[in-house]
């Protein structure tokens, strides 16, 4: 049973996948406040999200004002969802959400100003691929914003078996070695990290 809740977490599927959905809109909604302050979106912004899941963030982010949100999630269901939930943006073009993987998808609207992700990172087994086709996606001087749990909060949760539990210090390595600059986070149940990457 716990496995099995991990596996919904990684990609929510059927009915389960469901009830996974309404237990993150819930739950997640203190992250997203948090990660949208820091966001600080700006008229004309260019924001994706990766793992929107049923797209709570979108829909808040796309209510602020005057910036287009695209994303993308692996998840058939989460896909639905979330364009269910942002159908009124998504037909004025505002909002564009993609159904593939961040690691072989080529997104087509590069580049963006800001990329995000809420509780995605334990689902990379290779980080340095994925924060490297995040730095790929970003416009010089653009930052990408992470929320993650601790891997010692990680541990505790009988759930998690199968997650990349990363510490923050690796986080923070991985991506410098990317190429990102002025890496830097905050701890307030989890992390939040940002990395900004150079101008060319
Ligand atoms: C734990 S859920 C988090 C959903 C949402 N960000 C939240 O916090 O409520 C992880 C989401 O990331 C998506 N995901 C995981 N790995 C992905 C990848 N490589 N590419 C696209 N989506 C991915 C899953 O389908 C799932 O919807």
């Amino acid at each position: 049973m716990a496995n099995l809740l991990g596996r919904q977490l990684r990609k929510p599927t059927g009915i389960f996948g469901r009830i996974v959905a309404k237990m993150m809109t819930s739950r997640n909604k203190a992250y997203y406040s948090n990660i949208i302050r820091e966001l600080a979106v700006s008229p004309g912004d260019r924001i994706f999200e990766i793992g929107y899941g049923p797209g709570l963030g979108v829909y808040q982010i796309a209510s602020s004002g005057d910036c287009t949100v695209h994303g993308i999630d692996f998840s058939s269901l989460m896909h639905k969802e979330a364009s269910r939930r942002n159908r009124k943006f998504i037909s004025k073009g505002q909002v564009v959400l993609h159904y593939g993987d961040l690691l072989t998808a080529k997104p087509a609207h590069t580049p963006y100003d800001k990329v995000f992700c809420v509780n995605v990172v334990y689902f990379w087994s290779d980080l340095s691929k994925a924060f490297g086709c995040v730095h790929a996606m970003l416009a010089g001087g653009g930052s990408f914003l992470i929320f993650m749990a601790g891997s010692a909060y990680l541990n505790a949760l009988p759930f998690t078996s199968d997650f990349c539990k990363y510490s923050i210090e690796t986080v923070v390595d991985t991506l410098k070695s990317v190429g990102f600059d002025q890496v830097s986070f905050t701890e307030n149940d989890g992390y939040y990290v940002r990395a900004t990457r150079k101008h060319p």
